[in-house]
């Protein structure tokens, strides 16, 4: 084992040299470096094997034999010396109402509360458990709830439709569902329970749901099968038994499933483990964004994407962060609420999307004049690209040049970060995620699968190394995740990823290089668009590519064959956009919908989505060799109606 001051070390790094230091250290001994990280957590038992792995099955096993529960190290370890600092404040969508703040003291009672209400309907260690919440300090709680009894939990973010959640469900076969009334976003409420009805008519497993009040809107309350949270709160107080043991927990028990869109098929179920999520997670966050007790911390993502997970919920409690969370939309009730808030409570740390920082640029520089945001001292970007005009505005209209933007690279699928700055350590460079962190060993490959070695070079992004918070399947499919992560290039995981590594061996991903749209940070597969789209009634077939957005950064373009068509043009646009919701969410509406008579298509029958890409990017001039097409007629056709 490792001793304390080399444990410091690596989670407070001070210079660039000593980065460069840690960095070797954690690829020359891995083991002996992650052990040190794990030391800085709460466990019940120690483990006995730091790591066990291979990439081909794959079998990926952190801290075997280690016991614990995550909610330790979230809450348990914070009460005594620090149990009336705040955990969470929460901002409610309309800024006429109250916000809250949850010490931890508070967050842990409420949690232990919540969790009793589980076991009191039925919920036993290893039970999955779906939570379709709006963004309200109980989502956190049903989350830290789940986690406290050892069930897992399948978030599904506010803005999937019923078939989605239906998918998701069923799927994982789950017994509970948590929900609430509705949810308010912006001037909009979403009626949550009543998406959850449509959704359980195809859902046999669901014994219970759980609906906790907000919008109050009125809702269908099943006898022998719906329940209000309220009233089980009241329960439990009535039982008098406000605690609730942390049930002991494998290193390697599944924590959670979060669904996440591929190339192909219906979303997978990634799935994350207690014990090297909860280090990789509390570690990261420690490491990139150097943070430091007391400090206020704003993530503007929603727990049902990983980020919310990761780094609202689990990452920044493992280390006593306070953290703010936001019910509602930067844009409402106008668009410097983000601003607001910072100003409100002083906010430190600012982590958000390129896709946020773009719509806000767009309303003018007024918005933020008169805002007071000296209190940021850092800030951070995730989910796609940042553009440098975004990182700029970031930079100097919200930083005011003196706080390091920490530009995030990481996935669903890699639990936490794996390329970024280290606060105030890595120089910057705008539009580049910088350098791995300690413990991340990237790779760059050629389509073959063969190393692409030295600096000013592009290749497809490959990591060669386990880390501990690495997803350890796909849930009910294990061949699918092998396939889909593991299979491409040998004992490599493959992101998905293309990426440039510039003279100085900086990364900057250039973006999905399989067929998975990135819309406002938000990952679609455009198979799945499709066969959205293929619903209605009168489409025979259809292709969805995405295109340049200004603001969402990348838009979803669909090409559509749909012969039958009502007359009017943009009626049957409305409904296909609407099919388009109703299966799979508002989030995955097409932007443009082109009819064509025909697609682009080879002798063997693949469509040639290059040549669609081409189109929807509005460059015709050269769409490359077009003499395999079946009919290369089409493509003139195609040109002559790009949107
Ligand atoms: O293409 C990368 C992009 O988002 C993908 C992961 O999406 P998801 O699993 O939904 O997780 C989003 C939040 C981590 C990646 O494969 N991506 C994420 N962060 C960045 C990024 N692209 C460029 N720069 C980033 N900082």
């Amino acid at each position: 084992m490792t001793n304390l001051r080399y444990q410091f070390k690596i989670m407070k790094i001070t210079s660039f040299d000593q980065y460069k230091q840690v960095y070797k250290h954690s690829v020359e001994q891995p083991e002996e470096f992650w052990a040190g990280i794990a030391e800085t957590f709460q466990w019940k038992k120690k483990w006995d094997k730091v790591l066990e792995w291979n990439f081909k099955e794959p079998n990926v096993k952190w801290f075997q034999g280690g016991k614990l529960n995550i909610t330790e190290s979230c809450l348990d370890r914070h009460l005594e010396k620090d149990g009336d600092r705040a955990a969470i404040i929460w901002e409610p969508n309309d800024p006429k109402d109250e916000h809250r703040v949850l010490t931890y003291k508070q967050l842990h009672e409420k949690v232990c509360q919540f969790a009793n209400v589980l076991k009191n309907n039925g919920a036993k260690k290893g039970d999955r458990i779906c939570i379709y919440m709006p963004m309200v300090p109980e989502l956190a709680i049903a989350v830290l709830a789940c986690a406290r009894i050892g069930a897992i939990h399948s978030v599904v973010f506010g803005g999937f439709s019923a078939q989605s959640i239906a998918d998701r469900i069923q799927d994982a076969s789950c017994n509970i569902v948590i929900t609430a009334d509705g949810s308010f976003r912006g001037n909009k409420e979403v009626p949550l329970k009543s998406i959850i009805d449509d959704a359980l008519v195809q859902c046999p497993t669901v014994e219970r749901t759980i609906v906790l009040t907000r919008t109050r809107t009125p809702v269908a309350m099943i006898k022998g099968r719906d329940v209000w949270w309220e009233d089980e709160i009241k329960k439990v107080e009535t039982q008098g038994n406000p605690s609730c043991p942390a049930e002991e927990m494998d290193a390697e028990d599944m924590l959670f499933i979060l669904y996440t869109s591929g190339s192909t098929g219906k979303p997978k179920g990634v799935v994350h483990t207690c014990g090297g999520y909860m280090v990789y997670t509390g570690y990261t966050f420690k490491t990139a964004f150097q943070y430091e007790p007391g400090e206020v911390y704003f993530c503007t993502a929603d727990i049902g994407w990983i980020t919310g997970h990761s780094y609202i919920a689990y990452g920044p409690l493992t280390q006593g962060a306070t953290s703010v969370m936001f019910e509602g939309i930067p844009t409402y009730p106008s668009p410097g609420r983000l601003w607001e808030i910072v100003e409100k409570f002083k906010v430190n740390i600012l982590y958000t999307a390129p896709t946020a920082i773009r719509s806000l640029m767009s309303f003018g520089d007024d918005v933020v004049k008169n805002k007071d945001l000296s209190s940021l001292t850092k800030l951070g970007s995730v989910g796609e690209p940042i553009n440098e005009e975004a990182w700029h505005w970031f930079d100097e209209k919200i930083g005011h040049g003196n706080c390091p933007i920490i530009d995030t690279w990481w996935q669903t699928e890699t639990g936490g970060f794996m390329i970024s700055p280290i606060a105030n350590v890595t120089p910057l460079k705008p539009s580049f995620a910088t350098l791995p962190l300690p413990g991340v060993q990237p790779i760059l490959v050629d389509e073959y699968g063969k190393e692409i070695e030295g600096n000013g070079v592009n290749g497809n992004l490959c990591i060669k190394f386990p880390w501990p918070g690495m997803l350890r399947t796909t849930y009910g499919d294990h061949e699918r995740c092998r396939t889909t992560y593991f299979s491409a290039y040998e004992n490599l995981y493959f992101t998905g990823d293309g990426c440039m590594r510039d003279e100085n061996g900086y990364y900057r991903i250039t973006g999905r290089v399989d067929d998975v749209l990135n819309v406002s940070g938000h990952r679609i597969g455009t198979a799945e668009v499709e066969n959205a789209i293929n619903m209605h009634s009168s489409v025979v077939e259809s292709a969805v590519v995405g295109y340049p957005h200004d603001i969402k950064g990348q838009g979803v373009y669909a090409f559509v064959v749909c012969p039958n068509k009502h007359e009017d043009d943009e009626l049957t646009r409305k409904d296909i956009v609407m099919t388009v919701a109703r299966i799979i969410g508002a989030i995955a509406k097409p932007d443009k919908i082109q009819f064509v008579s025909g697609l682009p298509k080879t002798r063997s029958g693949k469509i040639m989505r290059r040549i669609l890409r081409k189109v929807a990017e509005g460059d015709t001039s050269n769409l490359g060799d077009t003499s395999t097409l079946l009919d290369p007629a089409v493509v003139d056709e195609i040109k002559t109606g790009a949107l």
